[in-house]
């Protein structure tokens, strides 16, 4: 884009007064950046050369070559640690875990090279560097060719096999196989897509330089321990080149959700969030005063509308500074917060990271006396506009500037602010022109070791989350922190949640919904969802209700919005839509027992609620390439609608046997269907052999789906819902006996039981007698209910309370012919 379009493009979202400053900031960038950064004159490409010597070390070899030396470490039979040096090490911002138990391990040498090896994962080092991971049976999983340093930045490059597909490498507005793309060269440094971005734009606020690849021989993940700007192109092969530091990679060889689970023991585990944060949150740039966000809370009251949280923009602020908010027009903000807190609405405030340069600030006179902000190596404090005007930027890096930082959360924490939103943190700044961001040479304390922004630019979210998790965890020690944040790293769901940023109000936006949070899953960050109804522009209400339809089965269900459009809430596009959301919305509240054990499992695993198709089945490369269509947990299967007017869509099946939610149709799994859609509903299944808890109050319903042979089990997970006291895990098991079904149930943990009643519904069988722990008890059969959208299909009803075990004589239903289906249809790749 030549320059004048850029500006006059800048001009549309950057009032006049902004404008001044944004100029001024552009020249003194470009001047920064060509008297401390001018880029590198062009250097010789150099390769490692030959193989000198091989030693042993404990967890694996080490390998020293003319021009460079590689160690080779197992941190687990799957996982091994590949380190080329020289380069710069990583400050270990993604890492949570350094040490491993020892694995046993066998060098040989052979003709190929030298393999170093475990019972699952061998690694041949050729003599002039390639690198080659073979699984335990000898299938080639990926091979490296030797890496290529030119100066101080490594390229590596890995030959692709031709159906081998990729995922990952963060937030992409991409096709969910990152190959599959027009133009698949992928950035990596985090980009403040301003406004609005679409399917193509590259990159986003959030990169990760991970991905997956999976392919006929099987599925591995990458990890690049690198936070310089990068660019991944993926053709034939997929070449990672860096603009500095080491050449320092993680390989698993793996499943995809044992993948996951190592790298998320690896770059950490996302802690439970508070439970209220899987109910439904309203946002808009737009609420500027108490009256405003209290009128939405009570038109959600008043259509009866369930709603968790609020979400507070900078319009709400003082100037638009950070940790402040403007008292006129929120003038009673602690009794405001404990009103809404009393309404089961969460008031969640945004936070910008720049800190406006004003000599009668005490946040600026304190972050310029303790020498908190970023700097150019003249000594120069960098100021960049921002929404509040000319800013300072703290130094994310430095333990004390973090430690200042999270003690700035107290004061909004005291007026009863329930959780925080991270905004502008890729660092984002206002620039008419070239990279809207900080000067590439700005310096960066790295925990004492020192570095440029040019590494420390995608690690600055990451870190200011860390600072805000932890003042809300120090702070309130007895709640658990809420914090979303745009940007971030490898490593983030230890810290926040996140959102898809300034996504397009259209449909093409709508499309890109699934495969980003799809990517990021596989990407180690589970929670995610985007602007219902797209950021900037007014959707038609097919639109919006298709977006929320989706939403409603990610974990962060959020309709958010730009200042200049209407204000958009599920009552203003007319009383059947209302209807329509009110359901969905009635439904995800029932639902909030699986998320919240969803949750729970992501604690323990690692696991992205949301999942892939081919999660379970990564053999089928029929599924591989399906990214319009998801897993939520392993029980519920959607395919969602994203395109105008459509009322049909193909499916694609994985194997198993699959309930439709709403009318009980058994499906017979690994074939195509034509799903007919009507409008108000979003089809979703239900897997054989699951066990789904939902929840209205204190009353439980588990809907138990036999599975289609021998057992299955579920789980549901609760505590108190925040805070770290006890916590219990029920198991109940399903066993396909020669009677019927039998159903065990078991308890771990201290916390009381939390519901009163409960109820089983038996789906998928013709009920005859039932023993509850040896009593005969009565049942009631299904009772046809008035057709309204998005209800779960009722099954064979038994009431009572816990119980140890449940005999049932019956006989099961067999799958549907598919009578509302035209079954086996032949499949376009591309959907629909
Ligand atoms: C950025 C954010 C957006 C927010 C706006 C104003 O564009 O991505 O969500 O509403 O800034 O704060």
């Amino acid at each position: 884009m030549n320059i004048l379009k850029q500006i006059s493009l800048k001009l549309r979202f950057i009032r006049l007064e902004r404008f001044i400053a944004s100029l001024i900031y552009t020249f003194q960038r470009d001047w920064a950046d060509r008297q401390y950064h001018s880029s590198q004159k062009v250097q010789p490409l150099t390769t490692p050369g030959r193989l000198l010597t091989v030693e042993k070390t404990s967890q694996g070899a080490q390998f020293s070559f003319e021009k460079a030396q590689v160690e080779i470490e197992f941190l687990s039979p799957e996982l091994v640690r590949v380190n080329w040096q020289p380069g710069l090490a990583p400050v270990p911002y993604g890492i949570v875990q350094q040490d491993w138990p020892e694995v046993d391990l066998q060098l040989q040498d052979t003709e190929q090279g030298k393999i170093i090896r475990s019972d699952r994962l061998k690694v041949i080092v050729k003599p002039e560097g390639g690198i080659e991971f073979q699984d335990a049976n000898g299938r080639v999983l990926r091979q490296e060719l030797p890496p290529q340093r030119r100066g101080e930045a490594w390229q590596q490059e890995a030959l692709l096999r031709s159906p081998e597909q990729i995922y990952g490498l963060g937030e992409r507005a991409a096709p969910f196989n990152l190959r599959a793309s027009q133009n698949p060269r992928y950035q990596m440094w985090h980009y403040d897509a301003g406004g609005k971005y679409g399917p193509g734009s590259d990159p986003l606020y959030l990169c990760i330089p991970v991905y997956m690849g999976l392919h006929d021989n099987g599925s591995y993940l990458v990890f690049y321990e690198n936070s310089f700007s990068a660019t991944f192109t993926l053709g034939d092969s997929a070449i990672a080149a860096f603009a500095g530091g080491a050449l320092r990679y993680y390989m698993i060889a793996a499943e995809p959700a044992k993948a996951i689970a190592l790298y998320t023991q690896l770059t950490g585990r996302p802690p439970l969030p508070p439970r209220w944060a899987f109910g439904y949150h309203q946002s808009r740039w737009g609420y500027e005063t108490e009256e405003a966000v209290r009128e939405t809370a009570q038109g959600f009251q008043k259509h009866n509308l369930p709603l968790s949280a609020i979400h507070l923009d900078i319009d709400c602020k003082d100037n638009f500074r950070s940790f402040t908010i403007d008292p006129d027009r929120f003038p009673k903000l602690r009794e405001f917060n404990q009103e809404m807190a009393e309404e089961g609405v969460n008031m969640v405030a945004i936070v910008n990271p720049g800190v406006k340069r004003d000599r009668r600030s005490q946040l600026y006179r304190e972050g310029v006396s303790q020498d908190i902000f970023c700097k150019l190596p003249n000594g120069n404090i960098v100021h960049a506009p921002v929404w509040p005007g000319m800013s300072a930027f703290p130094d994310f890096t430095h333990p004390l500037a973090r430690h200042w930082w999270s003690r700035q959360y107290e004061y909004l924490l005291d007026m009863g602010i329930a959780g925080f939103w991270h905004d502008m943190n890729d660092p984002g700044v206002f620039a008419l022109w070239g990279d809207a961001t900080l000067p590439k040479a700005t310096q960066h304390f790295m925990e004492g070791r020192g570095g440029i922004h040019l590494e420390a630019h995608n690690i600055y979210g990451l870190q200011q989350a860390r600072a805000g998790y932890e003042a809300l965890r120090d702070s309130r020690p007895s709640r658990r922190p809420f914090i979303v944040s745009r940007s971030g790293w490898a490593g983030l769901q230890r810290y926040a949640w996140t959102w898809t940023g300034d996504i397009e109000t259209s449909w093409g936006g709508l499309g890109q919904t699934l495969p980003t949070v799809l990517g990021m899953g596989l990407s180690g960050i589970p929670y995610t969802g985007p602007d219902i109804g797209g950021f900037k522009g007014n959707p038609s209400a097919e639109l919006y209700l298709r977006w929320f339809q989706l939403s409603t089965f990610l974990p962060f269900c959020r309709t958010h919005s730009a200042n200049n459009v209407k204000p958009r809430t599920p009552w203003g596009y007319g009383l059947h839509v209302l209807d329509c959301v009110r359901s969905l919305l009635q439904l995800r509240y029932q639902l909030i027992p699986y998320f919240y054990t969803l949750a729970w499992e992501a604690t323990h695993q690692g696991y992205p609620p949301v999942r892939p198709l081919f999660w379970s089945e990564p053999e089928n490369s029929e599924l591989w390439g399906m990214d319009d269509a998801f897993f939520l947990g392993d029980g519920l299967l959607v395919y969602p609608i994203v395109k105008d007017k459509v009322r049909s869509r193909l499916a694609v099946f994985p194997q198993g046997q699959w309930y439709k939610f709403t009318d009980d149709t058994i499906i017979e799994g690994s074939q195509r269907l034509r799903l007919e859609v009507p409008l108000e509903e979003i089809p979703l299944f239900v897997k054989a052999g699951t066990v789904l808890p939902m929840e209205q109050g204190e009353h439980l319903t588990l809907h138990l789906y036999p599975p289609t042979e021998g057992n299955s089990r579920g789980f549901l997970y609760s505590d108190a819902g925040d805070g770290y006291g006890e916590s219990r895990l029920d198991q109940i098991h399903l066993e396909r006996t020669p009677e019927g079904l039998a159903i065990a149930w078991e308890s771990q943990g201290d916390y009381p039981f939390p519901y009163s009643s409960v109820e089983l519904q038996i789906h998928g069988m013709a009920v005859q007698q039932v023993w509850m722990d040896g009593t005969e008890v009565e049942f009631q059969q299904p009772q046809e209910q008035p057709r309204t959208a998005m209800r779960i299909a009722p099954g064979v009803s038994i009431s009572g309370d816990k119980f140890k075990r449940v005999q049932i004589q019956g006989e099961f239903r067999q799958p549907d012919p598919s009578s509302s289906f035209n079954p086996r249809q032949s499949y376009p790749t591309n959907g629909l």
